[in-house]
Parts: C-alpha cells; sequence; structure tokens
C-alpha cells in the first residue's frame, strides 16, 4: 500500500515537524520575551509521551524531520528521553534541536548519545555586553562553552542563528561569520519578524538586502543557493563555507513550507503568521488515539494558507510560545 502523505491544497508536503516543549526559556531576548514573561506561562503542557505519540502519527504520515525547540528546549527535564524515543522512530531521519546555547555544555553529551544529530544555536552577539542588552543576561561565556561542546560531541553541522537588529548587532556581521568560519559553523542571519512581545521592531528591523549588502565584502561571489527544506539562500564566502540568509519578512518563502508546528500545550500549528491553531488535546487526553491524531494533522495541513503575510504586525503570540 502507498504511504500516506500530508498534503495541502496547493500541493506542498508537510515532512518536518517543530516541536516546542516549553514556552519557558532562561534568557529574555528583548525581541521575543518580555523581561517578566514568567506572569505569561501557566497553560498546561504536553507531556513526553504524548509528544512522541503526536510524531509517531506525523511520522506515518510521511514526516521524516523533526526539530525540538521552545522556549528554550534544554529548561525543560526530560528533553534527552524524549529525543530517545523519537530517535527510534525509524522514518525520523533528520532530528534536530534549536537552543540558545546556555545549557548544552551541560547537556550536548547526553543529547548525543540518546540519537540527536545536530543542533542549531541561536547567538545575536559576540560582544559581552551587546549579549547582556540583547538578551538580559550575562550567558555568552556559556553559551561558547556549549557550541564547544556541541561540537566536540559531533553534533553538527552546527548552525548558527543571528537576529539582525539595527544598532544592535548589526556592525558585527563580519566577526559573527569570521568566527562561525573559525569554528566551521554555518551562519544564518535573519529578518528581525513582528511577533508577539517582541519591542522596538520598527527601529530594529534590517532587510535581507540590508544585511547583504553587509556582507558583501565577504562573499565569493558564486550564485546564491537553496538546500532543500531550509528557508535559508546561502552565499559561499571567500574564505570557504556559507552564510544563510533568511527573510521571512521582505522575501517569503511560503512555496517552499514543508512544516507544521505543535506548541507546547498541543495546539498545531498550520502557519507562523496566522494566529489559527489546531487543538490537539482532545486526540490525547483522556487516552491517545492514533486516528484521531491523525485527523487534526490532516486538518491542520489543510488549512495552510498558499501565502502567509507579516502584513499586520505584530502577532499575538511571541516565538517563544510557538517554537520559531
Ligand atoms: N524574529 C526573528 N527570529 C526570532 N526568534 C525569536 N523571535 C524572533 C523574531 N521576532 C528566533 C531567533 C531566536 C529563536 C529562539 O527564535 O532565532 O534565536
Ligand atoms: Fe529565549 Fe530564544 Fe526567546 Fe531569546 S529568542 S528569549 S533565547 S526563546
Amino acid at each position: 500500500m502507498r504511504q500516506e502523505r500530508l498534503r495541502d491544497p496547493y500541493g506542498r508536503a508537510v515532512t518536518y515537524l517543530r516541536v516546542s516543549v516549553t514556552h519557558r526559556c532562561n534568557l529574555r531576548c528583548f525581541y521575543c520575551l518580555p523581561r517578566d514573561a514568567n506572569s505569561v506561562y501557566g497553560a498546561s503542557l504536553l507531556d513526553l509521551d504524548e509528544i512522541a505519540a503526536v510524531v509517531e502519527v506525523a511520522a506515518s504520515l510521511g514526516v521524516t524531520k523533526v526539530r525540538i525547540t521552545g522556549g528554550e528546549p534544554l529548561v525543560r527535564p526530560g528533553v534527552a528521553g524524549l529525543v530517545r524515543k523519537l530517535g527510534q522512530m525509524p522514518e525520523i531521519t533528520d532530528l534536530a534541536l534549536s537552543t540558545n546555547g546556555t545549557l548544552l555544555a551541560e547537556y550536548a553529551g547526553e543529547l548525543r548519545a540518546a540519537g540527536l544529530m545536530r543542533v542549531n544555536v541561536s547567538l545575536d552577539s559576540l560582544r559581552p555586553h551587546v549579549f547582556r542588552a540583547i538578551s538580559g543576561r550575562s550567558d555568552l561565556p556559556r553559551v561558547l562553552e556549549g557550541i564547544e561542546a556541541a561540537r566536540r560531541v559531533g553534533l553538527g553541522p552546527i548552525k548558527l542563528n543571528v537576529v539582525v537588529l539595527r544598532g544592535v548587532n548589526d556592525d558585527e556581521l563580519a566577526e559573527i561569520v569570521a568566527y562561525a568560519s573559525a569554528k566551521s559553523l554555518t551562519p544564518r542571519f535573519i529578518e528581525y519578524m513582528p511577533m508577539g512581545w517582541g519591542r522596538r521592531w520598527q527601529d530594529s528591523f534590517v532587510p535581507a538586502s540590508e544585511i547583504l549588502d553587509r556582507i558583501r565584502p565577504l562573499l565569493s561571489g558564486a550564485p546564491p543557493h537553496r538546500i532543500p527544506g531550509d528557508t535559508a539562500v546561502y552565499y559561499s564566502l571567500r574564505t570557504g563555507g556559507d552564510v544563510g540568509v533568511i527573510s521571512p519578512v521582505s522575501c517569503r518563502f511560503c512555496d517552499l513550507c514543508n512544516r507544521l508546528r505543535l506548541t507546547a500545550e498541543g495546539r498545531l500549528r498550520p502557519c507562523l503568521t496566522r494566529e489559527g491553531e489546531v487543538d490537539l488535546t482532545p486526540a490525547l487526553r483522556p487516552r491517545i488515539q492514533p486516528e484521531a491524531i491523525a485527523q487534526l494533522l490532516r486538518a491542520a495541513t489543510a488549512s495552510r494558507p498558499v501565502r502567509g503575510s507579516y502584513a499586520s504586525p505584530p502577532r499575538a503570540k511571541p516565538m517563544a510560545a510557538i517554537g520559531g
């Protein structure tokens, strides 16, 4: 029998599920969370078995790639156990985690042993005072240690995600590229999206065209390329390796969209730019019903828009509550 696939009305298959395991984060990046973010937590989270059940059904419907996200996923106890469960699903051929890196030094070995393949690490600045100004914490050294630990245990290829912020870190892109090259990481510069509690969007947004202008002296001039399933456009560096630019705001990549998001409280989010979500919890409680999960995955896929838009910012939900 031919395997069923999740396919939306526009013919795009869903092969990638982003799984948020918590809204919480141990940083407070001003573009993502308010300084008093704890006041907004509270919704009950899926437990890790429920998450695994959803992934298992998604895998039976053609999902091959899973990324664990947050908030900061490593603040949730038991993530390595979840990784182990997902790693045992033969359909899942790409198992990754996005992290701010602060807890990686502690967990990299355990995650690798559990079957995690690779990590993307958010790092917006290599300057301690700028890192602190963005994130509200003085954790840059821990993040750098975390990156070293991930490299050491082989959690790669590692991508470094950098949100470019006007007047904050937009003058250090070359330094970040140099650091990434030296460590064999692939830097990706991301446009600041007008999401949720993000502050200073109007002031801080830098369009991809300008990001590109800023890094142009570093580029080899070869034509840019894409990697299937990846939202970045990659440019090759004079010094070898690539740098990615992700432009969700100025140049949307909806044609390439292959993903659904599962929020920590158990809702499927068909599109990052739309508030609509499909509640999965009736299919999980009081007991897990795989066929009902499958129906809701189909429904969420069917409701994906042909194009998303950030035209009327900001979205109500913060990125930390959706999973980036
Ligand atoms: N715009 C762009 N990226 C964001 N992230 C969070 N909020 C935003 C935003 N408003 C991304 C960043 C961050 C990760 C947790 O999610 O990459 O590092
Ligand atoms: Fe935490 Fe990432 Fe949001 Fe920063 S951007 S507060 S590291 S979830």
